[in-house]
């Protein structure tokens, strides 16, 4: 009998006691607040958007009872997840407040994850949780405050990342400011879990009510998609090649747009001449979850996740011959307690999508897909202590 693979979860979040405490206590968006429904049952939702559709979103403790994470992972066959703060972290709180939430947070997240059960396989023993800290990344922190912080989540033994958003310090993550921040999560090993929270301008939208629709579907994996693109284009990779950063929702849309970008910077020298590589060389650097609910999606990813290695082979026009080595860089997630059914269900559809998208990829073979939904996990968060 062959031994038994795990499921690990990189894409699923929570926004822990303290932190939903904090959500409570506000009257400005992000909030949580009780509501009454028309039928007089009280109700929590989230607010979290500007301009947030539809009155919120309904939450429950699934989103901050680790109880919960459990059954539902229990529920999904999953073995273990790398759990992160959802949105918008951080981001809306002074320099001073974000700083001591930031070090609060990690060290909850910390107990989380070292509290909770553990899995052995033949050879070694796992927990069921890991998770990603959190930076004060807002305007007006100091850099030494973000290298604390970046040396305290290396330090909690069950923080293998941390989760950022798309703004850095208030100028994006191609901001020079950063690069001492950079270097440090390079030197401590830390895998950066790139997510939007903000979208595009709203106004992309029209006036049509399509509720949640338009700025998760779209303006979400746009921010991605542009923040990645801004972070190549700064030249971050080449001043820092062992980066490790994982895009959300299978890189946005930058897997499309590649050849594109790198079209258009080879006709703006200016651009061309302060980089070392072709654009496509930089999506190898990139991990990519595999939120993206489609076999063809998650197979095109890969192919041109292959193509980057090749480009980093010294290929000038690669073509790519299969889709392993791009499958390498991809990883199962479920954006858990996002997408949640809408009428009690044994499974979520948001989980069984992606499950079934990565057995249905073209091309991929029985190892490719092991690998996607745990292997590559435990091998980026080194899990397999
Ligand atoms: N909606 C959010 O606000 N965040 C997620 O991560 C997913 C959906
Ligand atoms: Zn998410």
């Amino acid at each position: 009998m062959s031994a038994h693979k795990f499921l690990v979860d990189i894409h699923t979040h929570v926004y822990l006691p303290r932190y939903a405490n904090l959500l409570r206590s506000r009257s400005s968006v992000p909030l949580m607040r009780t509501t009454t429904t028309p039928a007089g049952v009280s109700e929590d939702r989230l607010l979290i958007l500007d301009h947030e559709p539809s009155g919120g979103r309904p939450v429950g403790p699934q989103y901050w009872d680790r109880e919960e994470k459990l059954k539902f992972m229990d529920k999904h066959g999953i073995d273990v997840s790398v759990v992160s703060t959802a949105n918008p972290w951080l981001d809306f709180l002074p320099a001073s407040e974000a700083h001591t939430l930031a070090s609060e947070l990690n060290n909850d997240l910390e107990a989380y994850c070292a509290t909770s059960p553990s899995l052995t396989s033949n050879q070694y023993e796992i927990k069921r949780l890991y998770g990603f800290g959190l930076l004060p990344l807002v305007p007006k922190i100091t850099t030494s405050a973000l290298l604390e912080i970046v040396q305290q989540i290396s330090t909690l033994p069950h923080l293998r990342g941390l989760i950022m958003g798309t703004r850095g310090i208030g100028n994006g993550l191609d901001d020079e400011a950063l690069d001492p921040v950079w270097a440090a999560i390079e030197k401590a090993g830390l895998v950066v879990f790139l997510h939007p929270h903000y979208g595009v301008d709203g106004k992309a939208w029209g006036d049509k009510d399509y509720g949640h629709v338009l700025p998760l579907a779209l303006g979400f994996p746009f921010e991605t998609t542009t923040a990645a693109t801004r972070l190549i284009l700064s030249g971050v990779f080449d001043r820092f090649p062992s980066l490790r950063i994982l895009l959300a929702h299978s890189g946005g849309t930058l897997p499309a747009l590649s050849s594109r970008l790198a079209s258009c910077i080879d006709h703006d020298p200016v651009v061309a001449s302060k980089l070392k590589h072709d654009a496509r060389y930089y999506l190898g650097k990139f991990y990519l979850d595999a939120v993206a609910y489609g076999p063809e999606e998650l197979g095109f990813a890969s192919d041109v996740l292959s193509r980057a290695n090749a480009y980093a082979s010294g290929a000038t026009e690669p073509r790519v011959a299969n889709r392993t080595v791009g499958s390498q860089r991809m990883l199962f997630g479920t954006d858990h307690p996002f997408f949640p059914p809408l009428s009690a269900t044994e499974k979520w559809k948001s989980v069984t999508e992606n499950l079934e998208a990565i057995d249905n990829v073209q091309g991929w073979t029985e190892e490719d897909k092991a690998g996607v939904r745990g292997d590559n996990a435990l091998r980026l968060f080194n899990l397999k202590e």
